[in-house]
């Protein structure tokens, strides 16, 4: 038998760039975890060292925690590292860590390249403490200008946002998300579509306006949370 791209939790599944960098910063960040706590976990490559570092600092102290994934591919490496594991509406973090595309000096932050912006914000609103874990390469002067901003919208509404996207403010190319050669659009794990907005300038009421129109579900632009960053290298 042969098993093409399965999963074992883990591994990651692609390059990670700074990895020696990003695993001193995921050791430093273990040893915030005490004893009994409930850990919101974020997605991406990065997020997936600092999982791995938690779950070697409480399996060498004996130290116990609930993690909450963001996503089936953290729930995965959970589930791999034998970690109990709970959901936000089972429990609340006592604090959550997380990656992200791009930071700008205001902290506003780009995300979703994961294609996990939807739960990464639950689970930034639910944690008092929030934890972003990133390398130089992710610090910005402008944002959006290494990274585009995804949007998660509901599939019925693609046609209708396009026609509500014509005359956004500063908005230059809309890209529907897609898996890659034949394969169609990338749908989340909630069943929506990404699209990934370009912009000469991203305004601070971007996030909102954009939310405001039906079907979309949630915006990669977090604005206006209160986050430690934590920096690799
Ligand atoms: C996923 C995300 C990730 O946190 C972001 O893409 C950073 O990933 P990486 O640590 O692999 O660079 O927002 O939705």
């Amino acid at each position: 038998m042969q098993w093409k791209n399965r999963p074992n939790g883990l591994t990651w599944s692609g390059v990670i760039k700074n990895e020696e960098a990003k695993r001193a910063a995921a050791a430093r960040l273990a040893a915030e975890l005490q004893d009994g706590q409930t850990v919101g976990i974020g997605s991406g490559s990065t997020s997936f060292l600092t999982l791995q570092a938690l779950a070697a600092r409480a399996e060498k102290e004996n130290l116990s925690f609930t993690a909450i994934p963001t996503s089936i591919e953290v729930a995965n490496a959970c589930a791999s590292l034998g970690l109990r594991t709970a959901t936000l509406n089972e429990a609340r973090p006592d604090w959550c860590f997380d990656g992200a595309d791009e930071v700008d000096d205001r902290k506003r932050l780009i995300k979703g390249r994961g294609g996990a912006l939807y739960q990464e914000k639950l689970m930034m609103a639910a944690a008092p403490k929030v934890f972003i874990v990133v390398d130089q390469s992710k610090i910005v002067e402008r944002l959006g200008m290494n990274f585009a901003a995804p949007v998660e919208i509901d599939p019925a509404a693609l046609s209708l946002i396009y026609e509500k996207l014509e005359d956004f403010p500063g908005l230059q190319e809309v890209t529907l998300r897609a898996a890659g050669g034949k394969d169609g659009p990338v749908i989340t794990e909630r069943g929506n579509l990404i699209i990934d907005l370009r912009f000469s300038e991203i305004a601070d009421d971007a996030h909102a306006r954009l939310k405001q129109m039906s079907g979309v579900v949630e915006t990669g632009l977090f604005f206006g949370y209160d986050f430690e960053l934590v920096l690799a290298g």
